[in-house]
Order: structure tokens, then sequence, then C-alpha cells
């Protein structure tokens, strides 16, 4: 059993913080999304995984490395240009040789671990197993028909008159029969190889492609208020923990927050669930629950609640709270300190900003 992560694309939703960065290394709960995937497929037992990547491959390849680290071998896969899903494993055939894979969305968090799936799948003799997800609003997504017997009959892309309320999760398992798939289909209208057509034709053609209904969270990371909710998720699983060499003086920690190593907390209150990333300064400052704060951020006289903040930013002498935000790398937001007090901004393109 081999896995397959996909990690090209642009990323457009996720602008401007995707003009620069990799939607795949955007940390919630102060870890690299990409990360989390590694790791749930790691912790599955899978430790040869092929990384597709795209424009934004060489950060991609400079944050995760051979693998070494995360205790898994990387093989890196050049997708030329985001031609889809499919078009990912078409190009993916060579790494992947004859054997079983399990092939997860890089910008995909999901609850709990995989193992459980991938046991069923490597024992199962079926040719595909999907993951799907019942939600509310099923014409929003790649939608599942089953059949009595409770096989996968039909896939259907945001359909108006949705079959059942069981969407398509980012988490695919598939045998080589898929190269079959995946040489046979055509572009849809969109040009792009979907991997929901390769499915299909597996049926169409005889082949088993069996569900699993995922019961925790899953979240496509693909929105800011996304990133938002996996991160309060992920903060809510975290074990909580304070480095021994952080320095605590003068706050109010509760147990839920976790702070990680050379990080300065002064006249501060926190409330878990929290993160305070490494070498983080955070004084005279209240950290409200579901912050994650990354690494070399400081933060000065002001309050912060259900924020991520990417490292190196400055966020300093707020009036109000700042409340649901993702804050860039360097990103420096703060009161001025002499009149007039017009508003002055320096923002890239695509910024947003919500004044009161
Ligand atoms: P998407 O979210 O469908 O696409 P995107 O990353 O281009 O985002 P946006 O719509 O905001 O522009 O992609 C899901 C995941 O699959 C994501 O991690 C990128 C990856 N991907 C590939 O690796 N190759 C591809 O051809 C496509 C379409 C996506």
């Amino acid at each position: 059993m081999k896995g397959l992560i996909l990690s090209g694309g642009k990323g457009k939703r996720l602008y401007p913080l995707t003009y620069t960065r990799a939607k795949q290394l955007i940390p919630v709960a102060n870890k690299p999304v990409l990360v989390h995937a590694i790791e749930s497929i790691r912790n599955a037992g899978v430790e040869e995984i092929g990384i597709v990547i795209g424009q934004t491959g060489p950060e991609i390849r400079e944050a995760i490395g051979d693998g070494a680290r995360l205790g898994v071998r990387v093989t890196y896969i050049e997708q030329p240009s985001p031609d889809g899903l499919a078009h990912a494993v078409k190009i993916s055939q060579e790494f992947l040789g004859d054997d079983s894979f399990v092939m997860f969305l890089g910008d995909n968090v999901i609850e709990g671990g995989i193992s459980k799936l991938i046991g069923d799948f490597t024992h199962s003799g079926w040719n595909s197993q999907i993951v799907l997800k019942e939600v509310k609003n099923p014409s929003s997504f790649g939608v599942a028909k089953l059949r009595p017997d409770g096989s996968i009959e039909q896939l259907i892309e945001k359909p108006k008159d949705p079959p059942s309320n069981l969407a398509l999760v980012g988490i695919y398992m598939f045998d080589a029969s898929v190269f079959k798939a995946v040489n046979a289909i055509q572009p849809s209208a969109r040009n792009e190889l979907e991997i929901t057509d390769a499915i299909q034709w597996l049926i169409d053609h005889g082949y088993s492609v069996m569900p699993h209904v995922h019961e925790g969270w899953w979240i496509d990371t693909g929105k800011a208020t996304d990133m938002l909710e996996a991160n309060a998720n992920l903060l809510d699983e975290l074990k909580p923990s304070i480095a021994p060499d952080a320095h605590l003086e003068n706050s109010d920690i509760d147990r839920r927050v976790t702070i990680e190593a050379g990080a300065h907390v002064v006249n501060s209150i926190i409330h878990g669930p929290t993160i305070i990333g490494e070498h983080t300064i955070i004084e005279n400052a209240y950290i409200g629950p579901y912050t994650s704060i990354y690494h070399h951020v400081t933060v000065q006289n002001c309050e912060i609640e259900r924020c991520i903040v990417l490292e190196h930013a400055e966020i300093m002498d707020l009036d109000e709270r700042l409340d649901s935000s993702l804050i860039g790398r360097n990103v420096s937001l703060k009161r001025k300190q002499r009149k007039p007090r017009t508003i002055t901004m320096n923002l890239a393109d695509h910024s947003s900003v919500w004044l009161v």
C-alpha cells in the first residue's frame, strides 16, 4: 500500500495568502495542513508516499524534504498544470506501480485516523473504496447514489436533485485497475480529468467500488472560514502542553493552552484551546479560544480570538478585539501612535479588511 497526496493546484479561493504560499503549507493548530495529511497516512502504517506538486512545488519540497523527519519516504511527482485529480493519478503511475494506494487531497483535514479504512480496504478485495460524508447541502458536492447491496452505483457532480446526502470526501482508495479508468476517460467541460469520471468508469466496467461513510468531521480547507473551522476542530483535539523553557510571567493560562518552546507570555490572559508558537511574544494581551499563533509572532496590548496568525506577524495596540481573522506572514497590524488618527494600509491584491 502506498500513499498519494495531491498538493498541486492554485488555491485561488485563499488569495492573498496563497499568492505567496502553497495552501497546503498554511498551518492549522501550528502544523501545515499537508503535514496533518502525511501523519494520517503514516499513522495508518503507510510509509511510501508520493506528493503531486505544481507551481508551488519548490516550497513544498523545502518544507517536507525526503519525509524522514515525519517518518515517511516521500517521492515528488510534478504536475505541469492542475489538469484534474484523475490527471494527477495518471502521472503517478510509475511511482504507484501495481500497488494499491490511498489518495488524499493535500488541503483536506479529517477527524481521527484512516487506519480502519485502510485495513478494511486491504482485506476486502475491492477495486476501490471512497470516503463519503453526510452533508446538509449535497447539491454543492459530488454525491453518491448507492445500490441496495451498499455498493456505489453512480457519482453525480453537484446534482440539482441529489439522490442522497452522501458527499465525496477527498480520500479515495484504489488498486491498479484505476489506471485503465484514468487512461480511458476524456477531459470534462472544465477541461480537467475528473476523478468522479474515473470512478464512474470503474463502476460501469464492473469493478467493485465500495463506500465508507465517515462519522467524524471533515473539512476541505479551500476558503478562509474553512481554515478557521479546521483550526478550531484540531485545537479541540490537541493534547495541551507547556514547553519547559517557555517564559510565563504574571499571566493566567488555562489548562487547554499549548505553549511551544521559547515563547514569552507576560501580563496576559490566555483561554484555550489555543496554541502559542515557538519564540512568540505575548504581552499585555488577551488570547481567546480557538486561536493558533505561529512562531516568532509579537502580540502586544491587544485582544485576539479565533484567529490564525502566521510567522513573524506583529499585532500591537489595537482597541478592538481581532476576531475570526487569518493574518499572513510578516504582517504588521498596529494602531498609530501619532495624530492624525487616519487609517493607513498597505494591502496585497485580494486582501479583505472589515472595519467597525
Ligand atoms: P482544489 O481545491 O479542487 O483546487 P485548487 O487547489 O486549485 O484550489 P482553488 O479552487 O481555490 O483554486 O484541489 C484539491 C486538492 O488537489 C488541492 O490540494 C490541490 C490538489 N490538486 C492537484 O494536485 N492537481 C490538480 O490537478 C487539482 C485540480 C488539484
